[in-house]
């Protein structure tokens, strides 16, 4: 249109690259547009047609939409300027794996290591948001492919995990789940843990609800409020044959606080250097996130029987990080 002429002015643009196309990476996508999160989604997939089918039906959406969001189809290269990538590719999570993420650790592997590879020969010197299972140990992975400064790899860990438990918590006490502070910590699977002693509503020790509130939550098992929270991505994996509201939204959760610099205290897995005692793994603990992605690890006071079940589920992590192979 006419001559108008467009000066590069120096306005830095928020570009979020995602990896996998699959119902993971699309609805994170249609997340990220709906919410107005960032300026610019690439979509990227070993099957190119697929990627602009998502990009073509996203981009429909943007009429009844509150902002412009630029979606395009993209190859590898294209990471080398964006902010974050979210790497949700893996093999699939199977009913037949023993109902366990790690059984997906070998095929995952391979899928990983050819995704970072060519990312980082693009220059790309972001974020990465890893939710491929079994994500501790992929996100480790990531960590050690990339080179990248610890701070700016980050797994999704237990953040799911812990907006689940806030849902159980929150019906059980008939409040909004976002008034609980609660998390699961460790592994996102099965030996991933709560810290009871730590968990409030509204500012009031969970403990304390329980006590003075019996006739409203009975005998409450909070060992089956556990279970059925490490349980719940198999139960609806059951019945609709995956997840992906629960686990884009938490991603989404986690880029608004990287790309707002929001101070969020949210749980992810990050690499442990010495917090809770471990070292040299990536497990799911509450993390400060802002613009320079985990800022900080938020150690919280465990009473010893928590802290134990927690250096279990790290040993867990830790095992399978060694039958990696690089
Ligand atoms: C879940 C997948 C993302 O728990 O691991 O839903």
């Amino acid at each position: 249109m006419g001559t108008r002429k467009e000066k590069n002015m120096a306005i830095n643009k928020s570009k979020i690259a995602i990896i996998g196309c699959g119902f993971v990476g699309s609805t994170t996508a249609f997340s990220l547009l709906t919410q107005g999160v960032c300026d610019e989604i690439v979509l990227i997939d070993i099957n190119r047609e697929k990627a602009y089918g998502e990009v073509m039906d996203l981009k429909n959406s943007i009429e009844y939409l509150n902002r412009n969001t630029k979606v395009v189809v993209g190859t590898y290269e294209d990471c080398k300027d964006a902010d974050i990538v979210v790497i949700t590719a893996s093999a699939p999570m199977l009913e037949n794996q023993e109902r366990s993420r790690l059984g997906m650790l070998e095929s995952s592997a391979r899928i990983v290591k050819s995704i970072v590879e060519p990312i980082m020969a693009s220059g790309f010197q972001g974020h990465f948001i890893v939710i491929s299972n079994p994500v501790d140990i992929m996100a480790y992975y990531v960590y050690q492919l990339s080179g990248l400064p610890k701070n700016q790899v980050i797994g999704t860990g237990t953040s799911l995990d812990s907006a689940r438990l806030k849902n159980f918590i929150a019906d059980l006490v008939h409040v909004d789940p976002r008034s609980v502070y609660a998390y699961t910590m460790g592994e996102h699977g099965d030996s991933q843990m709560v810290p009871w002693s730590c968990v409030t509503v509204g500012g009031k020790a969970f403990y304390d609800i329980i006590e003075d509130n019996k006739e409203l939550v009975g005998d409450v098992n909070l060992d089956e409020l556990v279970l059925e929270t490490t349980k719940a991505g198999w139960e609806i994996l059951h019945r609709k044959g995956t997840t992906y509201y629960g686990i884009a939204t938490s991603t989404v959760g986690i880029i608004k606080a990287i790309l707002n610099d929001e101070n969020s205290i949210i749980p992810v897995s990050t690499l442990l250097e010495g917090e809770y005692g471990q070292e040299g793994i990536f497990c799911g603990v509450p993390a400060i996130l802002n613009r320079s992605g985990v800022a900080d690890v938020l150690e919280i006071h465990m009473q010893d029987e928590e802290m134990e079940k927690f250096q279990k589920s790290a040993d867990i992590i830790r095992e399978y990080c060694n039958k990696l192979s690089f």
